[in-house]
């Protein structure tokens, strides 16, 4: 079984490829309502996205809930140039055997630009070879650490990724503007079940993983963050993946 978290797309198109391609299903953890029984799996995958060099809250909380299996278990990080030490620090909390990082299209819009479609396309090219490459790995059960860590790794896992879920995680600068038509879909959406609407418009509670989904899946692009996302181009994979 993989097991996979998501907030715009990329981490779940990699689990479900990576089930295709071995033969398993992919399982969205934000559906589960209790931690899953691994009697009788085969394999057990964790992909998700990166958050600041760490795996995001919500995937720490499940693997500290999963029960251990003697199956083969590999995890997958999907992140827009750099994991850090996000693998190492999610196999202290369960035994992974693989490990890998892709590169993905930047959906953190708040930091910086969203990728160009040129970049976008070829990172999902790129990416589709190493998904093909990994799966076939798995399959034979081999085990690989390939991530891509990047510079000043220990130091950005440990003391930027606290600051990160310590104090860049607040709801406070969300805000829909008046382009909002009161649609729902940001609210009906969102994995941490943290916005509801009043009076036809969002508003957020305190409880957010920082997934950017509903900054980005807006289809009237009317969520902002502070001043920080006005005019920049919102970035889900569904808008730009084409099968060929
Ligand atoms: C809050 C936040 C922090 C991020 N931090 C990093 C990071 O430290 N390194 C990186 O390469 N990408 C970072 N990204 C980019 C995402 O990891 C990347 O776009 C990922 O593939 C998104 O996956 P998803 O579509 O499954 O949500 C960050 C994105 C968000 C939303
Ligand atoms: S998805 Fe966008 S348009 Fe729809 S309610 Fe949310 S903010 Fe408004
Ligand atoms: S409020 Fe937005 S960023 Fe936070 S968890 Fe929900 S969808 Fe993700």
């Amino acid at each position: 079984m993989i097991f996979y978290f998501s907030g715009t797309g990329n981490s779940r198109w990699v689990a479900e490829q990576i089930a295709a391609l071995t033969g398993d299903n992919a399982q969205d953890i934000v559906a589960l309502r209790q931690p899953p029984s691994l009697q009788d799996v085969g394999q057990v995958g964790l992909v998700f996205p990166i958050y600041a060099w760490g795996p995001p809250e919500p995937m720490v909380s499940f693997v500290k809930a999963l029960p251990k299996t003697e199956a083969f278990c590999f995890g997958v990080c999907t992140c827009g140039s750099e994991a850090g030490h996000a693998m190492r620090k999610l196999a202290r909390l369960y035994p992974l055997q693989s490990s890998y990082s892709l590169v993905l299209p930047n959906n953190y819009i708040i930091g910086a630009e969203a990728d160009s479609e040129t970049v976008i396309q070829q990172k999902l090219n790129t990416a589709r070879s190493e998904i093909e490459v990994l799966s076939r790995e798995i399959l034979q059960r081999k085990p690989v650490f390939r991530v891509k860590e990047g510079s000043a790794a220990g130091l950005k896992s440990s003391l930027v990724n606290f600051g990160f879920n310590r104090f860049a995680r607040s709801t406070k600068p969300f805000h829909a503007d008046s382009s909002c038509d009161g649609c729902g879909l940001c609210a009906h959406r969102c994995p941490a079940a943290t916005i509801s609407l009043r009076e036809g418009r969002p508003v957020w509670g305190t409880a957010c993983y920082q997934c950017l989904r509903c900054l980005n899946e807006c289809p009237r692009q009317a969520i902002q963050y502070g001043d920080s996302t006005q005019g920049k181009t919102r970035y889900t994979l569904q808008k730009h993946w084409k099968e060929s």
